[in-house]
């Protein structure tokens, strides 16, 4: 975990505007900079960069965020790298950092043997025949080639003492996983008579490689082994080189090979990315999402790919919203994307990936396996399967929508399969007896209006009435207020500590708040007196409105003929006062 106020000094120290015209050509056009938005295709440009709130926002497409969330959307990095790496440009030492100094120092120094190895091979790959000839049967330009950084380790025990002549007995060449080192401390090469495929990080950086036999031989594939560096189950082959095509496609396919990522790009088609060798993690789905939110399995058509593909299927579940895309492409099962598209054409690809299987079909086939549902028994069997992946749906309408599907299948209603599974059935009248008495939600107009000033001024808040936060009652607003208040408390208010619980806040509805207030168009910004005055205003327009609401509340169980006590019917007459009081007030001020 990052400490909030972390986040907020790397974004005080940020600077969002120069940050991102270093990807985009910004220009000024009055309080904000304007581009043509890098998320969407234009030609107009409806993409802003608000310097004042750290925040851009495109009219176009709805894309907004701090610089953490633009780092994150253009280059695909994780929130933790993301503030890694603005915390590097400005200078600033990442607290309780669990990668130490020492960690820091061996990281780069294996990514500096990871490089050096990289273009021997790659210089390798020119001196060898046999293995330019592999790459050119295979379909492959020198373009290609080049694109992926694909070269050669020379057949040879001690290929790579040519590049390390004086540390090829180095620790790093060992735990980058170059060499291997035997019993009685001999070492030799990991990689002989090899083609190598270098596997990139986000950034770029090469952290492992998959070598490919030349021909026939086993292992077919020889990965680097998991070190500081390279974790498998974290990384996606060839997603470096796909962020463009997968920008501009807007959809990410998943494939099981490295000669498949490859084989797609030289036909083509750019937004394939491969896992390497193991099972689909959650955390390759949230790298996945956070390029596109349309993505889409494709899996050999044999036995292994089915199961590659259910297990997919179980990791992204709970990662689904309803604005997200999964889908599982089956090729014919004598096929790999590889040699599909080689012998089917480009566009023979894209449509099969157009008219992949949604997940919601995939995991009803999935379910229905083999049962016989013309038996009462095996329709039971059917609910009980789906009991384990259904309430994972974290989708709320797809959820809704694949519970419908079960139910036909079932002959029950969706209400009695949602019962079944466990899932919330919920109708109006629960939702009001949901609500706990006494409860109360405020308005939420004149409240975000006061959030909204505050977002921009934050100074203002030394001016609060004591009882805001009463006042303001206990929905998301509420909790945001209170949450500008303890960061008052504790480390100061600014536009940056909005910017800063934006990027840290869990809660969806809050974070769609917080974005609002960002978002807000950039007002002239009025004296500090003016500023005060209209403050006040929003709080007796909060204060009007809370006392409209009981009034209306009273007023309707009158008109239900309900009778009120004494004590209620002396409180009803006096709310009308009270709102002519705070009225007048307001005229005056
Ligand atoms: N794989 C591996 N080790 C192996 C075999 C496979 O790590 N011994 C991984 C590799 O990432 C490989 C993927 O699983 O790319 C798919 O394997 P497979 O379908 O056997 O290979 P292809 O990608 O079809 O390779 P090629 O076309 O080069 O035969
Ligand atoms: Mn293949």
């Amino acid at each position: 975990m990052i400490p909030e106020s972390f986040i907020q000094d790397v974004l005080a120290r940020t600077d969002i505007v120069s940050l991102i015209e270093r990807y985009v050509p910004l220009k000024k056009g009055g309080a904000n900079y304007m581009a043509c938005c890098p998320f969407h295709n234009e030609k107009s440009p409806s993409f802003s960069v608000s310097p004042t709130k750290q925040f851009y926002h495109c009219f176009g497409c709805g894309a907004h965020g701090t610089a953490i969330g633009f780092l994150m959307e253009y280059s695909g990095m994780s929130f933790p790298e993301a503030i890694k790496d603005l915390a590097q440009q400005a200078g600033l030492k990442i607290p309780e950092d669990n990668a130490p100094q020492q960690d820091r120092a061996q990281i780069s120094s294996l990514l500096d043997v990871m490089g050096r190895a990289t273009r021997f091979y790659r210089e390798q790959l020119k001196h060898s025949q046999k293995a330019i000839e592999y790459l050119k049967q295979r379909g492959l330009t020198g373009e290609i080639a080049a694109r992926f950084g694909i070269g050669y380790a020379p057949d040879d025990w001690q290929g790579l003492h040519a590049v390390f002549p004086n540390d090829y007995d180095s620790p790093a060449l060992l735990e980058a996983g170059l060499v291997i080192q035997n019993e009685a401390g001999r070492r030799y090469d990991r990689f002989r008579d090899r083609v190598m495929f270098p596997i990139l990080d986000q950034r770029g950086n090469i952290i492992g490689f998959g070598g490919r036999v030349i021909g026939q031989g086993e292992p077919k594939y020889l990965n680097s082994p998991e070190t500081p560096l390279f974790e498998k189950g974290r990384e996606l082959y060839g997603l470096f080189q796909a962020r463009q095509a997968i920008r501009e496609s807007g959809v990410v396919v998943v494939v099981e090979g490295y000669m498949d990522v490859v084989a797609l790009a030289q036909y083509g088609f750019g937004s394939a990315v491969a896992t390497l060798g193991t099972a689909t993690t959650a955390t390759h789905i949230q790298k996945l999402f956070r390029q596109s939110e349309r993505v889409v399995f494709c899996f050999d058509g044999d036995k292994a790919g089915r199961k590659a593909a259910r297990r997919a299927l179980e990791s992204c579940l709970d990662q689904l919203a309803d604005d997200r895309e999964v889908r599982f492409l089956f090729l014919p099962p004598e096929h790999d994307p590889d040699s599909f598209v080689r012998e089917q054409g480009l566009e023979a690809f894209h449509r099969a990936i157009h008219d992949a299987l949604p997940l919601s079909e995939f995991l009803l086939r999935e379910l229905r396996g083999e049962l016989n549902l013309a038996t009462a028994e095996d329709r039971a069997k059917l609910v009980h399967e789906a009991k384990a992946l259904i309430p994972k749906i974290s989708a709320p309408v797809l959820q809704l929508q694949t519970v419908r599907m079960l139910a036909q299948d079932v002959e029950m209603s969706s209400d009695e399969v949602s019962r079944a599974l466990g899932l919330r059935v919920t109708s109006p009248r629960n939702k009001a007896a949901a609500r706990p008495a006494g409860r109360r939600t405020a308005p939420a107009g004149p409240l975000r209006q006061m959030l909204r000033l505050l977002g921009t001024q934050p100074q203002l808040i030394e001016h609060l009435p004591a009882d805001a936060v009463s006042l303001a009652g206990d929905g998301p607003e509420a909790s945001i207020l209170q949450t500008f208040l303890d960061a008052h408390d504790h480390h100061g208010f600014s536009t940056s500590t909005v910017a800063a619980l934006f990027e840290s806040c869990q809660d969806e509805t809050q974070k769609f708040i917080l974005g609002e207030l960002l978002q807000a168009s950039d007002e002239a910004r009025a004296d500090d007196a003016a500023a005060r005055e209209e403050l006040e205003g929003h709080i007796i327009n909060l204060r009007i409105a809370l006392l409209n609401h009981e009034h209306a509340e009273l007023t309707q169980r009158i008109q239900q003929g309900e009778r009120l006590n004494q004590e209620e019917m002396l409180h009803f007459k006096a709310l009308s006062a009270q709102k002519q009081t705070l009225r007048s007030g307001q005229k005056s001020a």
